[in-house]
């Protein structure tokens, strides 16, 4: 048993090696504001929380995503948004970025409020769900708003 617990530890050390380059550093390493370049401009009127998945490029971690919603919901609690406007904020953690925004849409006008949460773990937790990590983004719609959750590297949010 003792030799079993031993090969299993090693197991995992060496799972943990391999694995390496794909942990990610501690926080983000600046945050750019994107808003005036993000312009989705969604008209069509869908049915309520339409989550859409992107199902392809850039896989990132479950972790660096909630830290990177919920400093992006706190940052623009409040935030007036008028009909046709985005807020959107790109996170830079080194090999990956993570893009969010909002966006008023269907001439409704709106304030960001604790709701952010909510909706920007949609297109994370309801897209590329056979784990936790490996998570590809999306965006999520309502009558009245979009937020999208992207992935993003080398320069694109692709
Ligand atoms: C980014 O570039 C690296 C190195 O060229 C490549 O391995 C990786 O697949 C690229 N990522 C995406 C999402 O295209
Ligand atoms: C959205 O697209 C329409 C049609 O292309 C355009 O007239 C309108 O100005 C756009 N709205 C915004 C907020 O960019
Ligand atoms: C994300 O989910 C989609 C749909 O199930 C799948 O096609 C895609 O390969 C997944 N991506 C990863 C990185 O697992």
């Amino acid at each position: 048993m003792k030799s079993f617990t031993a090969s299993l530890l090693s197991l995992s050390a060496i799972l943990l090696s391999v694995m390496g380059s794909t942990i990610p550093p501690a926080t983000w390493t600046r945050i750019e504001d994107v808003s005036s370049e993000v312009n989705g401009n969604i008209t069509a009127l869908q049915g309520p929380e339409y989550v859409t998945c992107y199902n392809s490029g850039t896989r990132v971690d479950r972790a660096p995503s909630i830290s990177s919603i919920d400093d992006f919901c706190r940052r623009n609690f409040g935030a007036g948004l008028a009909p046709g406007q985005t807020v959107a904020l790109r996170y830079y953690w080194g090999s990956f970025t993570i893009l969010l925004s909002a966006q008023a849409i269907n001439g409704c006008s709106w304030s960001v409020d604790g709701d952010c949460h909510r909706l920007l773990r949609k297109p994370l937790d309801e897209c590329n769900t056979s784990g936790e990590n490996g998570k590809q983004g999306g965006y999520v719609t309502d009558v009245c708003g979009q937020w999208r959750y992207d992935p993003g590297s080398n320069g694109s949010d692709i």
